[in-house]
């Protein structure tokens, strides 16, 4: 079980003048249960590869499939690549469009048919720490980080087993960054696959991910976080990439293999 792209080009306005080659001769594979961080300069093509995996757009060249379902397989239903990957993108909630937050809630999961009963919706409201009587409020008279968490259940009230981030912590303050890298642990302990875009690596030392890195929309890297983290210097840099002051000091005990000290650094 796992989402596929295999030798993956994507471009945008084909056969006009505004035509953009995103991505070119990509390959990866997300195995269930893992955690891939996608990163590279802006304009490296990280959404593009994200819209790509639940087949919100299709490849020019290549394939996508999730679970064995390809995405341009028309005898697949959509639907059902929709419902096992879903994608929270980008300020989330500048797309909200309903009088309460119940019913801006439960509208993904109607689309895909989902009844979602009183108690799950509580225990979505739990998950992410907003109290009951928020179901009844206007979507945007909440906080930004609120309507973040809103934008989230969203998402995970259809229960799809991939979940996408594409970059969940701008524009957000210290205490819901940090609320949202504890549910994306507990999300990860409950069996589900993350894979998120990100400007900020350091602070996913600890759940040790896997690492994509993007540079003009191709890879220059793909592997475990400690390879990524011993990676050359200029080449990450070239790809928009740096190493902050915690991971030079995780490198240098990579380097020195402290693995012991390594582990400390990455609770930091
Ligand atoms: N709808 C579009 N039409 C034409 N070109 C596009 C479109 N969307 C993106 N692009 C171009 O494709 C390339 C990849 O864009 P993409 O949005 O995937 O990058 P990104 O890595 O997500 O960037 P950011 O970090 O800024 O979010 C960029 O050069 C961008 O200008
Ligand atoms: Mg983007």
């Amino acid at each position: 079980m796992s989402i596929k792209i295999e030798d993956v080009d994507y471009i945008y306005s084909l056969n006009t003048p505004f035509q953009k080659e995103a991505l070119s001769g990509i390959n990866l594979e997300i195995k269930k249960g893992d955690l891939w961080l996608i990163v590279g300069h802006t304009g490296s093509g990280k959404t593009t590869l994200i819209s790509l995996m639940n087949g919100l757009i299709l490849p020019y060249k290549g394939n996508v499939s999730v679970d064995g379902m390809s995405t341009k397989d028309k005898k697949v239903n959509i639907k059902n690549i929709r419902k096992k990957v879903g994608i929270v993108f980008q300020y989330p909630e500048s797309q909200f469009f309903l009088p309460t937050v119940k019913e801006e809630i439960l509208f993904a999961p109607k689309n895909f048919g989902i009844e979602i009963k009183d108690d799950v919706l509580k225990y979505y409201l739990d998950l992410v720490k907003l109290p009951y009587n928020y179901l009844e409020k206007n979507p945007f008279e909440l906080s930004g980080g609120e309507m973040r968490k809103v934008a989230i259940i969203s998402v995970l009230s259809y229960n799809p087993d991939y979940i996408i981030f594409d970059e969940p912590t701008v524009g957000l303050d210290y205490s819901t960054k940090n609320f949202v890298y504890s549910l994306i642990e507990e999300l990860l302990k409950l069996g589900k696959t993350i894979i998120l875009s990100t400007h900020w690596i350091s602070e996913f030392t600890s759940f040790k991910p896997n690492v994509f890195v993007l540079k003009s929309g191709k890879e220059l890297f793909k592997g475990e976080f400690d390879n990524f983290v011993l990676q050359d210097e200029n080449a990450l840099t070239q790809a928009g990439i740096v190493l902050d002051e915690k991971l030079q000091l995780y490198k240098c005990a990579l380097k020195k293999k402290n693995f012991e000290l390594a582990n400390k650094i990455s609770l930091i």
